[in-house]
């Protein structure tokens, strides 16, 4: 059986936020919901995570996506472990993480389940140049774990240490529970300590090992908001190149966003300044013009989008989007369509080869194939209180700006001339013009200057 505790009960003072801590994101995901999805993809089965400060928030948006532990006064990472006795009759196992530490990946789970197995505990510790406030790893001469002291309880020795505790651990699940109780609080923080831990086993005899993380930037606390954009800039970086060694060209990874389930086809090009959030799928030959903003969708194979915003939505292959289209709630644009500059998509189906090149707003409405969508043209889908539906069929040409007053249904091959305000259906094959004829006065526009 293997465990986990993930301490985030704590308020993230020097946040200066009123969120709590763990639920800053880096990258497009909340640092909790890092730790959580690597815990189980390193098989954790169960997950609790101790919660205090701001838990509704925290609880809301995690779901049942771990289980909770409360400790409802903060009387430091020993005590909060103690929360979490809901695992106490475990076997196995037990991580204890930090929830501050977002860029934890799951292969350093795995290593610390493994380098904990015949042993009591396992600290995971870094080499850094910069210790700062981490606590620091003392050794014994034969290079054994001895313990761990705070930065705030350090000798001027001890801080010289560039050894630090990242605060991620693996314990005997059995030993942590027997041992949590002889913490005390006897220290500069009054506070009960995990760290004291490693050397109340030493004394009892019971192993405690340390594991050297590889690389001490995935392991990085966060506690300020610098330190967030640090590690948002190393978990994008390995996001990043990941999707470049894939075959993914992307002009300047710097500044490129791109969130953790986002998954591309071959040969997919990404110009800057562009953020893919969420579920998002770019297909084969795709290109992504700078400033585009793509949140939850799924876009097709030869397609091109510029500078727009897509969510919640379905692009086909071969469209073309952009620049500056907004595409929302539901649209599905389906292949070789066009959708130009300044169009608004919301709860729209867009039929095979259909067009809509400028500055149009379709709600709600069912778009057939062939149909041509001229400039200006708006659905007026709301009448205040409810929302119509508006339906276009194959081959019909909608002149530019022209209102469709919903409910409607323009027929098949059905035309509606510039300039109409259609408040009635048109059959098939129909022509509807809604509009004054025109008067030309002879004369009256010279006499009209000259006044
Ligand atoms: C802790 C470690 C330190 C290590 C550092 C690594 C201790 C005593 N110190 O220090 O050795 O170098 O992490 O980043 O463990 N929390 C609770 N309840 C509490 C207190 C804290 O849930 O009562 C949570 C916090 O929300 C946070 C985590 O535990 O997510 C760590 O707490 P924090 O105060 O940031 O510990 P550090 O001072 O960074
Ligand atoms: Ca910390």
């Amino acid at each position: 059986m293997k465990s986990a505790i993930i301490l985030a009960a704590g308020k993230g003072t020097r946040m200066n936020s009123d969120i709590p801590k763990v639920m800053h994101k880096v990258c497009d995901q909340e640092m909790l919901s890092h730790i959580v999805n690597n815990c189980k993809k390193a098989n954790v089965q169960r997950v609790v995570t101790v919660v205090g400060y701001g838990k509704d928030l925290i609880m809301d948006t995690m779901k049942d996506k771990c289980e909770y532990a409360h400790q409802d006064v903060q009387l430091g990472t020993g005590h909060a472990v103690m929360m979490a006795d809901t695992l106490s009759k475990e076997q196995g196992y037990t991580l204890v993480i930090n929830g501050d530490c977002p860029c934890i990946q799951t292969e350093t789970f795995e290593e610390l389940l493994k380098a904990c197995e015949g042993i009591e505990m396992v600290v995971l510790t870094a080499i850094v140049k910069d210790a700062r406030t981490y606590g620091r790893v003392v050794r014994n001469a034969d290079n054994s774990i001895e313990k761990i002291v705070e930065y705030k309880d350090c000798n001027e020795q001890e801080k010289l240490i560039n050894e630090i505790n990242t605060g991620i651990y693996c314990f005997n699940n059995q030993v942590l529970f027997d041992n949590l109780q002889c913490i005390q609080s006897n220290n500069a923080q009054n506070e009960f300590y995990i760290t004291d831990l490693v050397e109340i086993l030493n004394k009892k005899n019971l192993k405690v090992g340390a594991l050297i993380a590889k690389c001490s930037e995935e392991v990085a606390g966060v506690n300020d908001c610098y330190e967030l954009s640090l590690a948002n800039e190393w978990l994008q970086m390995k996001i990043n190149k990941k999707h470049m060694l894939e075959g993914v060209t992307i002009i300047d990874p710097k500044a490129t966003y791109i969130g953790s389930e986002v998954t591309f086809g071959k040969d997919v090009t990404i110009y800057p300044n562009s953020h893919f959030k969420g579920n998002v799928h770019i297909g084969d030959n795709s290109v992504i013009l700078p400033n585009s903003f793509l949140i939850n969708s799924t876009i097709g194979a030869n397609t091109t989008i510029d500078s727009s915003r897509i969510t919640d939505s379905k692009v086909g292959d071969e469209v073309s989007v952009g620049p500056n289209a907004h595409l929302r709630m539901n649209t599905v644009v389906e292949n070789k369509n066009r959708i130009g500059n300044f169009v608004e998509l919301k709860n729209c189906k867009m039929g095979y080869n259909s067009r809509c090149a400028h500055l149009t707003y379709l709600g709600d409405c069912e778009i057939g194939a062939n149909v041509n969508i001229g400039c200006g043209v708006v659905t007026v889908n709301y009448d205040g209180k409810n929302k119509f539906k508006t339906i276009v069929m194959d081959g019909a040409f909608i002149g530019s700006n022209v209102n469709m007053i919903a409910p409607l249904t323009v027929g098949k091959n059905a035309v509606v001339a510039a300039g109409s305000t259609i408040t009635k259906s048109v059959a098939d094959g129909d022509m509807a013009i809604a509009r004054d004829r025109q008067t030309n006065l002879e004369g009256y526009g010279s006499k009209y200057k000259n006044k």
